[in-house]
């Protein structure tokens, strides 16, 4: 066997520091999360670098006879877990996702209404991204800052002046449900189609949390399936069509549209995801949804100021916390990074820099992925305040977050739970 040469080695030693820097470390990124040993062995099957263009049943290529039973098995979990009766699992990312829904649902020259990048949209829905690219232009929901949520009267008004043929809701910085149900009698009024980019609060919808916008006005649902959903690095397209001719539209964008290969190990992953939600996903979601409030709580009795604090701060994974008296969201990500809590800095209402913003925004649904509860947003609060606000030196609340740490490295609610959650075991499965 060949001996590694410097530059294999070096990069595994890097791989390997990352995994050990995880395993040591608070993540509260909102958008990230950990996934189970059986999704891990299917990540490294021989589905990964094969090809299965076109739709199950109908490939252009050869060798996809399993590949097409994996995929019709995860389509028909998606159909039940999420109500609708179509589901592709072809797109390979959430902004991949937005493509295709783009591709599908506008033609150049379109306006669309969406929510403004600095109140929480995400970049791929807007001038700047995939929107902008697609030549379709956006009017802006206004936004109420105290609720940190549309404001729907507002809205309203827009919709029916601008009667736009799409409706985008869902954002980044996503802490309270759409005002589907209240707008739906607008969406109706104007007949526009309604698109709800799920990326970050996927895996609520699916465990029964937040809000369950196909019930509540949404045609259409993308997302990510890496966020509060835990599965592979994966986006996933929701509908209860319209028309046929919609699903026909959503069905030729992914495909030849926005992808080639759809990776078919992340498929497969995502399969089997889909399944370990559709067992594990309401405790999970809930329990997620109990820590964001319980780690807020906490963060606000210690004198952090949390936004939506007279809501209950949120009813995502996600937190927002404006930081500005301490420094701001840079100077206080990269101190919490440093005593091994990951956070991101994040704009708030109001903020012009993306690069110096005045909040960092917390996610809980990967310290919930490995089994903490309340007591532990305690914890973690009591790390914040320690660093951010009592001025305490980072090695020591780093040691104190890597000893915390440790009792929380393996994986709950999945098929192999207790198992290592940074590092791949063999799964051997326990029936
Ligand atoms: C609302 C929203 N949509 C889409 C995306 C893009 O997802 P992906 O990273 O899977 O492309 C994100 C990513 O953070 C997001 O927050």
């Amino acid at each position: 066997m060949s001996a590694l040469s410097k530059n294999a080695s070096y990069i595994r030693e890097k791989v390997q520091a990352h995994n050990r820097f995880f395993e040591d470390s608070i993540p509260l990124i909102a958008s990230e999360n950990v996934i189970s040993p059986l999704q891990r062995e299917m990540l490294n099957s021989d589905f990964n670098g094969r090809y299965a263009e076109g739709w199950v049943g109908h490939r252009y290529y050869q060798g996809n006879v399993f590949v097409d039973e994996v995929e019709q098995k995860g389509m028909e979990i998606a159909r039940k877990l999420f109500g609708c009766t179509y589901a592709d699992l072809r797109p390979i990312s959430g902004t991949v996702a937005n493509m295709a829904a783009l591709f599908a649902l506008t033609t150049p020259g379109d306006v669309i209404a969406t929510p403004a990048l600095s109140d929480g949209a995400h970049i791929s829905t807007a001038k700047f991204g995939a929107v902008g690219m697609r030549g379709v232009s956006t009017v802006n929901y206004p936004f109420d800052t105290r609720l940190m949520n549309i404001d729907v009267e507002g809205t309203r008004k827009l919709l029916l002046k601008v009667r736009p043929k799409l409706a985008l809701f869902g954002m980044s910085m996503f802490l309270f449900p759409a005002p589907l149900k209240e707008l739906s009698d607008t969406f109706e009024e104007i007949g526009c189609t309604v698109w709800y980019d799920g990326a970050h609060v996927l895996g609520l919808i699916a465990g029964g949390q937040f809000q369950d916008p196909l019930r509540e006005g949404a045609h259409v649902i993308t997302g990510s399936t890496h966020k509060t959903f835990p599965g592979p690095n994966h986006g996933i397209i929701l509908s209860n069509p319209r028309s046929e001719e919609m699903e026909k539209s959503l069905r030729r964008a992914v495909f030849p549209g926005v992808t080639s290969s759809h990776h078919l190990h992340e498929m497969a992953a995502l399969a089997v995801a889909l399944d370990e939600m559709q067992k594990f996903g309401r405790r999970y979601a809930s329990q997620t949804v109990r820590n964001a409030r319980a780690l807020a709580g906490s963060l606000h009795d210690r004198g952090f100021t949390v936004l939506a604090a007279e809501h209950g701060f949120t009813s995502s994974h996600t937190i927002a916390v404006d930081v500005r008296k301490l420094g701001g969201g840079s100077e206080c990500a990269e101190k919490l990074e440093k005593a091994n809590i990951v956070v991101n800095k994040n704009m708030l209402p109001g903020d012009e820099s993306s690069v110096h913003p005045s909040g960092l925004r917390l996610g809980s649904q990967e310290v919930t992925h490995l089994g903490m509860k309340r007591g532990e947003m305690e914890e973690i609060a009591s790390f914040f305040e320690r660093l951010l606000i009592r001025g305490e030196g980072v090695s020591s609340v780093r040691k104190d977050v890597i000893a915390f740490k440790r009792k929380f490295r393996k994986l709950e609610y999945c098929y192999g739970e207790g198992y290592p959650a940074y590092r791949y075991e063999k799964f051997l499965g326990r029936a």
